[in-house]
This record gives structure tokens, C-alpha cells and sequence, in this order.
């Protein structure tokens, strides 16, 4: 772990954290965690309209002490930066989204968990105490939908997410033309694929899950990493706005709508009683072509009109681009690959890395625009091409 920790501290940024990723993954591993839907334009837009906001910095603001605390849904967190829920933690390091839970709760911010993780939902749970959500597929079946809530109440999660941009299971060229198929074949090209990056290959193979099951070798790390996502994919069903009345009914906590991109369909989910959206595209993995997610934001924190928490995600990769969205109405921002990078490249350490360049970057932000606090970044500073 210290060795670890000293070899993230030479990286700088996060696109070099994806950099290091891309170099100890094999490459179908990183295509999956990198790749978006079709042509991949949605994916590219939401960095390039994230470069489209200009910040305007406050002048002559007293800044010698700076604070990125803030809340989400009445929960302390110690900057505006979450973890989005991330399936395939597993494919890039043996300790998935328990080095995920550990590293978010030594940053002090939050961790969505997906409900597509390696690990159970009660492991990720007590493996860390910072505050989690966890993300819902919802299961075709009733019965199963209110077992798994209660389950996940037990465990003590502090918000319910729904993820709705995913109705059909998704099928991405680059996995395709990898021919990552789930669930996963063991074909001589997986194989080789291993052989071709051994660090990675041995961690997959002998890391905690493997190791727990070496016994049984290669197909059981193989499958523990991705039997639940291949279940959940299998099982993906459209969520209605009958689907979010039942669920409002069912789960007591806070409820969060994760993938809205417009405003006009807001309302009626207020009237349901919701307590959070996610402005989300999904990373741009879904389906191609819709807006980058800064562009709908605006709309979107309209149509809320602060009767709930508005979060984004979809290309954070600078503590710049946090801000941006705060000052266009976010209460805070999700990250994706950025940190599933820094997992592949160093377990924990790495998760840890890219949450400490983001609140290094967002505090020097800060104080350069003339924010003591998260609350300074208003609407007069950002401003859209
Ligand atoms: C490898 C990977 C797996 C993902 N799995 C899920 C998931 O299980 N559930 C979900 O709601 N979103 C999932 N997402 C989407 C993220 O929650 C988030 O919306 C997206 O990654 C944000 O964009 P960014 O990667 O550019 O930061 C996944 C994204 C990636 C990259």
C-alpha cells in the first residue's frame, strides 16, 4: 500500500491516471471501462461542452481560508465530488469496490454503489464507514424488488438511486470488436489477452476474490467478477413513472433519479416525492447523441426550482469543470472512469489519488476565483459560450 501510494503521487492529473490504467489493463478491460455508445459523440461532447463554460473569477475576495465541505440530501461530505456507481470494479482490481468504499470514506465524500458491483452489497457496507448510496437496476419482479430494498436498508445505505437510461441491455462496438462478451467465454484470445499484462493478470487471478476461490482457479475469479453484472444485465427492464410511485412507496430514505436530461419531465417526478436527480447520460454509454449533460443542467435546475438536489455527471476530469457545474446550479458532481483509473492502476491508492488531485484542484480553484466556500460559487461565475 505504501508503495502504491508513492507510485499514484507522481501522477499529476487524472487524464494521466486513465494513461496508467490504459497501460496495466488489458486492452478489452480498458475499452470497457473507456468506451461509450455508438459513434462515441456523446461521450466526447461532454468534455468538450464542459470546455465550452468559462469561469469568471470574484475579484479582491478574501480567500486565505478555504472550505469544499458541503452536504448531499443532508449528509456532511468534504467536497462536492461523489463517486458514481461503477459496474466491473472487479475487472480492474481484486479489491473492487471495497478499495472504492474504503478510499471515498478516507476522502470523507460519498460512494453511489452499483447495483451491478462484484462485491455484496453488505460487504461494501461494512467495509468502510462513509456515507453510500446505492444504485438501483430495478428487478423485473416485485418480490425481488422489496427483498433487495430491504436489504439494502439493513445495510444502512443512506439513499436509494434508480438509474432509468437504461432499459435495454447495451451492446458497445468496442466490446464487440474485443469480443468481451458476457457472460465472459475463457477463449484462447482471453488468455493471451492475460499473458499480454501480467501484473494485472496475476492480481485478477490470486487477488482477494480469486484467492478466496483459487481452488477452483481461473473460471470461478473469472465469474465472482462478473456474475452479478452479467445477472443484471440480463435483467435490465425499463423503470416507469409507476415503477418510481412504487418505489417511493417502498424505500422510506432519501430517493435519487439517476440519467434525466430534460426539464419538461421534472415535475412529475417531484410529485412523487423524489429527493435528488442525477443529470446523467450515463457517461455517454448509453445511447449515442444525446446532450452533453452541462448543457442540460441549467434546464434542468429550472425545472427543480430547489424543491430537490440536482447532481451531474459525464466528463469531470478537473476540479475547473466542478466548479462549473456548481456555479450552473449542481449541488455536486459524480466522477465515473476517473476513478475506476485510478483503482485499475492502484487499487485503493489510486481511488485515493484521484479524489486528492480533484479537492487539490478545486481548492486551488477556489481561492484563484475568489470562493472561500462552496456557497461563493454562484451563478456569476460561470458563463456559457
Ligand atoms: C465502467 C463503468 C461502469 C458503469 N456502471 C454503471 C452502473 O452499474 N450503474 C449506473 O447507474 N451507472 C454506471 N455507469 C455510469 C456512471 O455511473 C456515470 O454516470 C458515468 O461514468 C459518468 O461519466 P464519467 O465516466 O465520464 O465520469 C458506469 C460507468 C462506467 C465507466
Amino acid at each position: 500500500m505504501v508503495r502504491a501510494a508513492q507510485s499514484m503521487a507522481r501522477v499529476v492529473n487524472a487524464d494521466e491516471m486513465a494513461a496508467r490504467a490504459r497501460r496495466r489493463l488489458p486492452r478489452g478491460v480498458f475499452d470497457a471501462i473507456e468506451g461509450g455508445a455508438g459513434d462515441e459523440v456523446t461521450m466526447r461532447a461532454n468534455r468538450a461542452a464542459l470546455q465550452r463554460v468559462w469561469l469568471r473569477p470574484r475579484a479582491l475576495a478574501d480567500v486565505s481560508r478555504r472550505d469544499l465541505s458541503t452536504t448531499v440530501l443532508g449528509q456532511p461530505v468534504s467536497m462536492p465530488v461523489l463517486l458514481a456507481p461503477c459496474g466491473m470494479a472487479r475487472l480492474a482490481h481484486s479489491e473492487a469496490e471495497l478499495a472504492v468504499a474504503r478510499a471515498a470514506a478516507h476522502a470523507g465524500t460519498l460512494f453511489a454503489v452499483s447495483g451491478a458491483s462484484s462485491c455484496s452489497l453488505e460487504e461494501i457496507a461494512a467495509a468502510a464507514p462513509g456515507p453510500l448510496w446505492y444504485q438501483l437496476y430495478l428487478p423485473p419482479r416485485r418480490a425481488d424488488a422489496t427483498a433487495l430494498l430491504e436489504r439494502v436498508e439493513r445495510a444502512g445505505y443512506a439513499a436509494l438511486c434508480v438509474t432509468i437510461d437504461t432499459a435495454v441491455e447495451i451492446t458497445r462496438e468496442r466490446d464487440v470488436r474485443n469480443r468481451l462478451t458476457l457472460p465472459l467465454k475463457i477463449t484462447p484470445r482471453l488468455v493471451a489477452t492475460g499473458v499480454s499484462r501480467p501484473l494485472w493478470a496475476k492480481d485478477f487471478l490470486l487477488g482477494r476474490v480469486g484467492q478466496a476461490h483459487s481452488m477452483h482457479g481461473f473460471g470461478r475469479a473469472v465469474r465472482t467478477a462478473y456474475q452479478n453484472l452479467a445477472d443484471t444485465i440480463e435483467n435490465l427492464v425499463p423503470v416507469t413513472f409507476e415503477d418510481l410511485a412504487w418505489l417511493r412507496e417502498a424505500w422510506a430514505g432519501k430517493l435519487v433519479v439517476k440519467g434525466v436530461l430534460r426539464g419538461d419531465e421534472v415535475e412529475r417526478m417531484l410529485g412523487l416525492g423524489i429527493d435528488g436527480v442525477v443529470v446523467s447520460n450515463h457517461g455517454g454509454r448509453t445511447v449515442d447523441c444525446v446532450p452533453p449533460t452541462i448543457e442540460a443542467l441549467p434546464e434542468v435546475v429550472d425545472a427543480v426550482g430547489g424543491r430537490a438536489e440536482v447532481f451531474v455527471d459525464g466528463g469531470f476530469r478537473r476540479g475547473t469543470d466542478v466548479l462549473k457545474a456548481l456555479a450552473l446550479g449542481a449541488r455536486a458532481c459524480l466522477i465515473g472512469r476517473p476513478y475506476m483509473y485510478g483503482l485499475a492502476a492502484g487499487g485503493e491508492a489510486g481511488v485515493e489519488r484521484v479524489l486528492a488531485i480533484f479537492r487539490g484542484e478545486i481548492e486551488r480553484a477556489m481561492a484563484l476565483l475568489g470562493c472561500a466556500t462552496v456557497a461563493d460559487v454562484d451563478s456569476s461565475l460561470a458563463r456559457r459560450e
